[in-house]
């Protein structure tokens, strides 16, 4: 990635923000707000740093998510068929009015209050399963499979039906490009997935989400089959997936600050605030979804042209000295923390408050039942995933 903006002689590379996020981004947004930089692909992207204009850029409706709107030739995203992509991460009002109203009640604070217990009975057995161990990959062991049952169980795929989904979002996020058909692979075995489910929902309905949205297709007519299927899609892997790496960082977070570790066991109540702040500090998604400028559009005092492709730094704006006082520390005490981790506006994510149920009740779980919960690797052989777009640990090696 080469940034073109003058002030900034040696712009980190691709890897240097997969290596250093918080570094890379820092530096970036010391330079300027706005960055006009050639991604990995060739092709020119304009990179968004500043708390401010990130902020109101999220919420501007000038900034469209609909790929028709990409000038010809300037983007080059991961082509799926409609049948996952006619979701609401590439819709624009109208449509995106019409299909977020329709799932947005299954996702309510007080719906998904509901979960409680569940969610506490998966935490429980996961631990049971590896207590008796004395050591384990936290992530392989807790935090991937707690969100991956606890989305299937709202969506209603049964334990039989589940498959292996981390190694299909592998082949998505952070495709080998060694092997392209891997990707390839992944999106037609996705696709037989979700339309084998829908097919044996529609005999069999459950009391489950999928089934309410198909009675939603089939009776009132009120959403195409694409649509459909994009949806079971966007909801089961946009469920887990963030899920899994803020458990994972916030489990790192503390495991690397004792302090703030010892002061969340003293006080629970600390527990709401910590997960705003594990968000802020080191949330999962360092990038928003690329946005497109209907018009020729003003961001940070930066001509943006219609058209071109907009990236939007979540983990940089988190970390603004502009917004927050001393943003590189972690405070899980920290007052109207205010970060936009879950994004802002009509796309504001859906699952907020699922991923704020679960994350507190697996960090509550965890520390209640391992008081001597420590790291059991060295800090420096901890990996993150090789993507842009998916700020999380491979493997989370603990002792306890
Ligand atoms: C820690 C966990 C999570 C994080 C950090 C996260 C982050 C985000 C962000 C940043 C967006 C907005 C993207 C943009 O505007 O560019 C978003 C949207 C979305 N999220 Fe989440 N998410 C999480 C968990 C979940 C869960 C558990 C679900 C389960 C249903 C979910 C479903 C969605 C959906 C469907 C959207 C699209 C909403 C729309 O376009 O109207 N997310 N998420």
């Amino acid at each position: 990635m080469r940034t073109t903006t003058p002030e900034q002689p040696s712009a980190p590379t691709p890897a240097d923000l997969i290596a250093d996020p918080h570094g890379s981004y820092a530096r970036l947004r010391e330079a300027g707000p706005v960055h006009s930089i050639t991604g990995p692909d060739g092709l020119p992207i304009w990179l968004v740093t500043r708390y401010a204009d990130v902020r109101q850029a999220l919420a501007d409706p000038r900034l469209s998510l609909d790929k028709r709107h990409a000038k010809p030739g300037n983007y080059r995203g991961l082509a799926l068929p409609p049948a996952l992509d006619a979701n609401l991460l590439n819709m624009d009002p109208p449509d995106h009015t019409r299909i977020r109203r329709l799932v947005s009640q299954a996702f309510t604070p007080r719906r998904i209050e509901q979960l409680r217990e569940p969610v506490q009975r998966i935490a429980d057995e996961l631990l049971d399963a590896v207590a008796p161990l004395g050591a384990t990959d936290l992530i392989t062991a807790y935090a991937a499979p707690l969100p991956i049952a606890v989305i299937c169980d709202l969506l209603g795929v049964a334990p039989q039906d589940r498959r292996d989904f981390r190694s299909w979002t592998d082949a998505l996020i952070a495709p080998d490009p060694a092997r392209p058909e891997a990707a390839r692979a992944a999106v037609g075995a996705m696709i037989g997935f979700f339309t084998g489910l829908i097919a044996r929902k529609r005999t069999e309905p459950g009391d489950d989400v999928l089934s309410a949205l198909i009675a939603v297709r089939d009776q009132e007519d009120r959403l195409s089959e694409d649509e459909l299927t994009s949806l079971a899609f966007l909801i089961l892997f946009a469920g887990y997936e963030n899920t899994v790496h803020l458990i994972g960082n916030a489990v790192l977070a503390l495991l690397q600050h004792p302090d703030q570790l010892a002061a969340l066991r003293a006080d629970p109540a600390l527990l709401g605030p910590a997960v705003e702040e594990f968000a802020r500090y080191d949330g999962p998604a360092p990038l928003a979804i690329r946005r497109f400028p209907l018009e020729d559009l003003v961001i940070g005092g930066v001509t943006v042209p219609a058209g071109e492709t907009v990236l939007l730094s979540l983990a940089a704006a988190n970390r603004d000295p502009g917004h927050f006082a001393d943003p590189d520390r972690l405070d899980l005490a920290r007052r109207e923390n205010g970060h936009l981790a879950l994004g802002l506006g009509i796309h504001y994510c859906l699952g907020a408050p699922l991923a704020r149920l679960e994350t507190e009740i697996a960090l509550a779980t965890l520390l209640r039942r391992f008081p001597t919960l420590t790291l059991d690797t060295p800090p420096d052989t901890l990996h993150h995933r090789p993507s842009l777009r998916a700020r999380g640990l491979l493997a989370l090696p603990v002792r306890f």
